[in-house]
């Protein structure tokens, strides 16, 4: 596998390799991204995946430093999965610091979004410079991050990019619990706890399917999460393409949370059903 620094190594590394496959992540790789690896590799026939703790999606400096970084063993999962190469730049090499950025579309506004200020036109500038860089056939996300693919889908269309965006479902810890880099900072108790997320939101998709109220629905999650310790910041039935909320959700719709535990964000989203 090869392991690029620079732009240039990029460019000169991906000449004339058929079918490219990319799984942009910051690093910290887990079995979900090992997933989004895997679906590349047997999909195309060589799979970049780039490793990068993108400045400009933090809002928060410490959110920033707390941000694992675990790159020798990031490298060998990738290649075990598959990948033939690892893009693993410096800031410097992917920002020139002349401002020039790419902003989110309509996709980004409310829940992360709202919460999270700037963060999608960070995630949109540095996606938009690995497309251009690696013009792939197919780029890898994860639906644990539904408004980012929701982004991404706009950034897509909006700026032409001929690729195809390959959606993987979110890969859950046997107690529920949807694996996230963030886990790793929640206590043995807190994680224990975290599972619940899951299944109060599955309790209260499958009573909005049943006829329950969105409303009613929402305020009992609400309610149940706040019993069980976390603190929510967000909870909504959406629309997965344009992130719109709804009040009538159906069976294409999500239910979609932010919580905090114990000093850790989490998100989730799970189907209508
Ligand atoms: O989902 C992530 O890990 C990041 O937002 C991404 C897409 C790699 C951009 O930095």
């Amino acid at each position: 596998m090869i392991i690029a620094r620079t732009l240039a190594e990029v460019r000169q590394a991906i000449q004339g390799k058929g079918a490219a496959g990319l799984v942009p992540t910051m690093g910290a790789l887990h079995e979900g991204h090992i997933s989004l690896i895997s679906a590349s590799a047997q999909e195309c026939d060589f799979t970049s995946v780039t490793v990068f703790v993108n400045p400009t999606q933090f809002g928060d400096n410490s959110d920033f430093d707390l941000y694992p970084r675990t790159e020798a063993e990031d490298f060998e999962k990738a290649e075990k999965a598959g990948a033939q190469l690892v893009f693993a730049p410096s800031a410097a090499e992917m920002y020139s610091g002349t401002g020039v950025s790419v902003r989110a579309g309509s996709a980004a506004n409310g829940l992360e979004g709202a919460s999270r200020p700037g963060h999608f036109d960070g995630v949109v500038s540095i996606v938009a410079k690995l497309f251009t860089l690696f013009y792939p056939d197919r780029a890898y996300f994860g639906l644990k991050d539904l408004q980012q693919c929701a982004v991404i889908q706009q950034l897509i269309d909006e700026q032409l990019f001929p690729i195809e965006l390959r959606l993987i479902e979110t890969l859950r810890e046997y107690s529920g619990l949807a694996l996230s880099s963030r886990n790793e900072r929640l206590s043995p108790t807190d994680k224990a706890q975290a599972s619940k997320l899951y299944h109060e939101m599955m309790e209260a998709a499958s009573a909005a399917a049943g006829g329950q109220p969105a409303g009613q629905a929402l305020n009992r999650l609400n309610a149940r999460l706040e019993t069980a310790g976390f603190q929510v910041e967000y909870t909504a039935f959406v629309d997965p393409k344009t992130m719109a909320t709804t009040e009538t959700p159906h069976r294409l719709s999500r239910l979609a949370a932010a919580v905090q535990l114990g000093g850790v964000r989490l998100i989730d989203n799970v189907p209508v059903i």
